[in-house]
């Protein structure tokens, strides 16, 4: 609340706060945790079941918070980027995805951030991959989830 408070003062009138992803289909996390991380790369449930009770849990935070902020004519807006990425992971064919469950940089399986580099072995096509390194995905994923949220986000930029 206090950083929503803060970020008033400094003008802001809109806010959105972004949900977690399925934290268990994520590569590292599959790498890390699976039985048998070179045969079973399968998204790993109880990992995802996590971050859809704390995305529960933000909705009604962020409803409080919208509550108490109405006086001030300030908006505060849940962006829901669980499902559009499960969406994608779980039919990733039919987005034209070939590589689901490890990324294009390195390895696939461990390597983020600054382990992906200028230095990186990097996979041919991009595009054929949901994740571009073991935790983040690729630019087409990242356009597909925008695509998912736009009318979201015209309705935010368009109220009040
Ligand atoms: C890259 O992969 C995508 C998705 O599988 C495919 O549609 C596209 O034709 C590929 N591009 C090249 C240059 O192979």
């Amino acid at each position: 609340m206090s950083l929503v408070s803060g970020l008033w003062h400094e003008g802001a009138r809109k806010i959105t706060v972004a949900g977690l992803p399925p934290i268990g289909c994520l590569p590292i996390v599959i790498t890390v945790f699976s039985s048998d991380a070179l045969t079973n790369r399968r998204c790993i449930d109880r990992f995802s079941t996590v971050a859809t009770n704390y995305n529960f849990y933000l909705q009604k935070e962020l409803d409080l918070m919208q509550m108490s902020l109405a006086h001030l004519g300030s908006k505060i807006f849940y962006l829901d980027v669980y499902n559009p990425l499960y969406e994608i992971i779980h039919d990733h064919r039919k987005f034209g995805f070939e590589e689901v469950s490890s990324g294009c940089c390195g390895s696939g399986y461990l390597e983020a951030s600054i382990l992906c580099n200028p230095k990186s072995y990097v996979c041919p096509n991009t595009s054929a991959y949901v994740f571009f390194d073991s935790i983040h995905p690729s630019e087409k994923t990242y356009f597909i989830i925008f695509k998912s949220l736009q009318p979201t986000i015209d309705y935010i930029l368009s109220c009040f």
